[in-house]
C-alpha cells in the first residue's frame, strides 16, 4: 500500500517535470506565459502601431482633427530645437506634464524626453544590436547598463515580451526612415527611481538596492510641501452624509 502510493507520487512528480520542461522552451526567459511567434520586421512594426510607441516617440502636430503624431518625423523622439531647462510647475492634484509635442514628461523624476528610435547611427539607435536593445527594455537601464529609464517609457511592461517580440521590434525599427535628432539629457527631478547621484541625470549610476537615497542633485530632498497623499487611505475623506 504504501509502496504504490509513492510509486504513484513519483509518476505525477515526473510527468509535472516533463510538462513543465515542455512549457518552458516556449515560455519567455521572465517566465511569463506566451507562445513565441518567429520575429520578423513585419511583426515589428504591428507591434510598435499596438504598443503605442508613437504616441511618445513620434513629436504631435495640431492637425485638421486635432491633435496627433507627425508621421514625417515618425519615431525621432523629442526635437531638438525644443529645449526643455526645467520640471513643469503643476498645483496640487496634478503631477506630471507633457509638452506640447508629447514627446517631453515632467514630474517627480525631472524631464525625461523620449529617445530618437530611427536608425540614424549618431542620435538614434543605428549603432545599437539587438542584444543591447533587448537588455535596456529588459533591465530598464540606458543601454542595458547605463543610468535607469525614466517614466512614463512603459519598459516595465515591454520587459514581458517574448524574445522574439523584442527582436522583431528592433528589426522594424532599423527598416524606418533616418532621422537625425539628437535628444537631450533628461533633467533632474525630485525622485527619479533610483535615486540621482550628486551631479545630475548625466552620471547616473544604475538604481536597486544599493542606489542612495533620492536626492536634488546631491542635496537632501526636502519634506513635500503639501499634502501630497489624501487624509485617508484609498482616497479623499468622503463627506458623511447625515441621516
Ligand atoms: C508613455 C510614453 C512612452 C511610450 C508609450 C513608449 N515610450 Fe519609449 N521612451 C519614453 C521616454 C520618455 C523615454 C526616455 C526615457 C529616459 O530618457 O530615461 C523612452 C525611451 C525609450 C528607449 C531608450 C531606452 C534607453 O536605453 O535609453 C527605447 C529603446 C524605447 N523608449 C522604445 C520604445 C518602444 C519600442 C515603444 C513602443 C512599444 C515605446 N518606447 C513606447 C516614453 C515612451
Amino acid at each position: 500500500m504504501k509502496k504504490q502510493l509513492v510509486f504513484r507520487m513519483c509518476v505525477t512528480a515526473g510527468l509535472a517535470a516533463v510538462t513543465s520542461v515542455a512549457l518552458m522552451t516556449c515560455a519567455p526567459k521572465n517566465g511569463a506565459q506566451a507562445t513565441a511567434t518567429p520575429a520578423s520586421a513585419e511583426r515589428g512594426k504591428y507591434l510598435v502601431t499596438v504598443g503605442g510607441c508613437n504616441d511618445c516617440h513620434t513629436p504631435w502636430v495640431m492637425g485638421p482633427q486635432g491633435p496627433g503624431p507627425d508621421m514625417n518625423r515618425m519615431l525621432s523622439g523629442h526635437p531638438s530645437v525644443m529645449k526643455i531647462e526645467a520640471p513643469a510647475k503643476v498645483d496640487m492634484p496634478w503631477m506630471w506634464a507633457g509638452d506640447m509635442t508629447m514627446t517631453a514628461f515632467s514630474g517627480p523624476w525631472g524631464v525625461s524626453c523620449a529617445a530618437n528610435l530611427t536608425p540614424d547611427s549618431l542620435t538614434g539607435i543605428g549603432a545599437w544590436t539587438q542584444d543591447v536593445f533587448i537588455q535596456a527594455l529588459r533591465t530598464g537601464k540606458h543601454m542595458g547598463k547605463g543610468r535607469q529609464i525614466l517614466p512614463p517609457m512603459p519598459w516595465e511592461n515591454m520587459k514581458n515580451m517574448t524574445d522574439e517580440d523584442l527582436a522583431s521590434i528592433f528589426m522594424y525599427l532599423q527598416t524606418i526612415p533616418k532621422i537625425s535628432n539628437q535628444v537631450q539629457e533628461p533633467v533632474a527631478g525630485m525622485m527619479p527611481p533610483g535615486g540621482m547621484p550628486p551631479g545630475g541625470p548625466g552620471g547616473m549610476p544604475p538604481g536597486g538596492a544599493g542606489a542612495p537615497p533620492p536626492t536634488m542633485g546631491g542635496a537632501p530632498m526636502p519634506p513635500p510641501t503639501g499634502p501630497m497623499v489624501p487624509a485617508t487611505p484609498g482616497g479623499p475623506p468622503m463627506p458623511v452624509k447625515k441621516k
